[in-house]
């Protein structure tokens, strides 16, 4: 902090929200706001035994001290986002940029008819890639233009730059993961918009000199939703055996698994510049580490599993997740 940026450093689904909610309630963040594609993402965490999961609004949602905003890159599901702000009761810490585009049904049934979206992409049919199509052609509405957002609207980048001037802990929470950006992933299998930290920061209006820290977030395997190839996949079978089944939190879709991946996570440093690290659901691949919040507490594998992360890329590992619930964090930053 002051100005933290956290991205997927894989393809999406690596646990960001999780690390998000820690890091907001840990530091009193005064804002998180969030970049990225849209509601085609979902950022799960569990506070006391209870599950959450946020498509619109920055997965700080239960830090209530911290403002909720949304850059304006972003796309809003106007329904999607009204529910949110209900569940959390954050009605008067949302704020949303009055150029969000929005999506609208129409985008949504163009999302999950047209075939290469569908079958060859693998998207998530909620509408964010005809959505951004259209705001590419300028036809897209915004946020400004719809009456019941009103309440919400604000300069979400002014927002975010006087708070840096002010010296105030602000977190920048990227979506999707580096392998989904339509520039740097593997096209076409990609979604609609860049989505490394760069991308990030336009999407919520902060210039690459207000940054001081990229936090690039790995799982400790690897997932995909939708097409395109990933390296090392193994079988559903195996998948099963080792605990890596999971499910798309938006699409219910069973995920695609591979073991961790030295020369993508490298990559996505780079594509990222990446300053430090976080590595995610530790316990999945090391029962054992479950709930650990001290590095020394680990058992000898798992400790070595990510001092060769270290090696390899040269980074501190700052935040181990060993559980689902926000706390369950090796912390080793200071
Ligand atoms: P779209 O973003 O819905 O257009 O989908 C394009 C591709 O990105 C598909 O393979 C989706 O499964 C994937 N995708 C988009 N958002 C996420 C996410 O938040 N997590 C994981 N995969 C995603
Ligand atoms: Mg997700």
């Amino acid at each position: 902090m002051p100005c933290l940026v956290t991205v997927g450093g894989f393809y999406g689904d690596e646990g960001k929200g999780k690390i998000v909610a820690y890091l907001a309630r840990k530091d009193n963040a005064s804002i998180a706001v969030r970049g990225g594609v849209g509601p085609n993402a979902g950022h799960t965490f569990t506070f006391e035994g209870k599950t959450y999961k946020v498509r619109m609004l920055p997965s700080a949602a239960l830090s209530p001290s911290t403002r909720l905003l949304i850059g304006a890159g972003v796309l809003v599901n106007p329904q999607v986002l009204q529910d949110e702000i209900a569940m959390f009761g954050a009605d008067d810490r949302t704020y949303i940029d009055g150029q969000c585009g929005i999506i609208e049904q129409s985008h949504i049934e163009r999302d999950k008819s047209e075939d290469h979206l569908k079958s060859t992409v693998g998207t998530t049919g909620t509408g964010t890639g005809p959505a951004n199509s259209d705001r590419a052609l300028r036809v897209l509405k915004l946020a400004k233009d719809i009456p019941e957002l009103s309440l919400y609207i604000e300069d979400v980048s002014n927002s975010v730059n006087y708070a840096l001037d002010s010296k105030e802990n602000v977190i920048v929470e990227g979506t999707q993961g580096t392998y989904l950006s339509l520039f740097h992933g593997g096209y076409p299998y990609v979604t609609s918009k860049d989505v490394t930290a760069s991308g990030i920061c336009a999407d919520v209006g902060i210039g690459p000199k207000r940054v001081d820290d990229v936090l690039v977030v790995f799982k400790a395997y690897v997932t995909r939703v939708g097409g395109g190839p990933l390296n090392n996949e193994i079988s559903e079978e195996e998948a099963k055996t080792r605990g890596w089944l999971e499910y798309g939190s938006v699409t219910g879709r069973q995920r695609r698994a591979s073991p961790f991946d030295m020369d993508l996570a490298k990559r996505a440093i780079r594509l990222n510049s990446g300053t430090q690290l976080a590595v995610t659901k530790l316990d999945v691949l090391y029962p054992q580490s479950a709930g650990v919040q001290d590095f020394s507490k680990l058992p000898a594998e798992a400790r070595k599993f990510i001092e060769g992360i270290e090696g390899e890329t040269g980074l501190r590992v700052t935040l181990i997740g060993t559980g689902p619930e926000i706390y369950d964090v090796v912390d080793r930053r200071s």
